[in-house]
């Protein structure tokens, strides 16, 4: 599984890399799930998955920083051989967008939810409480960030939907390593 190409870079991101996509991967899904389909739920689980909602969107925002930092100190594993030079420059903006978006989508929530009427408590899943961001209680400000939450919502949403198709081209249809990188237990399904 390591196959560590001959000058000793490897062909796999680090253990804290993989930990860091899967964790903050499902915690995006989960949010996005409840954010899209909070309204049909009655009014008392409505009130607990938002509870939920938020406290995983700040969870986000820590993680997301820690795997900034994890980032930065460790380098990704070198991309095929056969990616050109102008995909290689694609993919590094893509990621460092993505990044963005990681941080941008929760805090415009946080942001909503301290503009807003405060109706709620705002703690972190029950244990202790979580700050508001210093914007001052006005209904129109909350509605703007909740329109840019929605907007950041379905960006992402469509993100995921390129994301997966990408990583299933990868796997299916070019049968290179690019998916077993993030996912190293995964069969190998090269064509060679
Ligand atoms: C990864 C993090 C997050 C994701 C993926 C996410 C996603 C979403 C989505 C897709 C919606 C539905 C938007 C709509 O259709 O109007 C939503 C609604 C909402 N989000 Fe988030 N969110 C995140 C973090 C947060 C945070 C940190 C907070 C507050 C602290 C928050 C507060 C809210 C609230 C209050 C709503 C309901 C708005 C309404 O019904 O009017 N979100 N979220």
């Amino acid at each position: 599984m390591d196959e560590r190409p001959i000058d000793g870079t490897r062909s796999y991101y680090s253990k804290g890399a993989i930990f860091f996509h899967w964790t903050i991967a499902a915690l995006i899904i989960a949010n996005l799930a409840i954010g899209f389909l909070h309204e049909g739920f009655s009014p008392a689980l409505r009130g607990t998955a938002m509870g939920f909602h938020k406290s995983t969107g700040i969870l986000v925002i820590v993680l997301t920083l820690g795997r900034i930092a994890w980032r930065i100190t460790h380098k990704p594993p070198p991309l095929p051989v056969t990616a050109r030079s102008w995909e290689k420059g694609l993919a590094h903006a893509v990621h460092w967008l993505l990044y963005a978006l990681m941080l941008a989508l929760p805090v415009t929530g946080w942001l909503m939810t301290s503009a807003g009427k405060r109706k709620y408590a705002l703690d972190f899943y029950g244990l202790f409480p979580i700050p508001y961001l210093p914007v001052a209680q006005n209904e129109g400000a909350a509605h703007t960030y909740a329109d840019r939450h929605e907007l950041l919502g379905w960006i992402a949403l469509a993100l995921l939907v390129l994301h997966l198709g990408g990583a299933a081209k990868h796997y299916f249809m070019d049968r290179d390593r690019t998916v077993q990188r993030i996912l190293p237990w995964l069969r190998d399904r090269s064509a060679a």
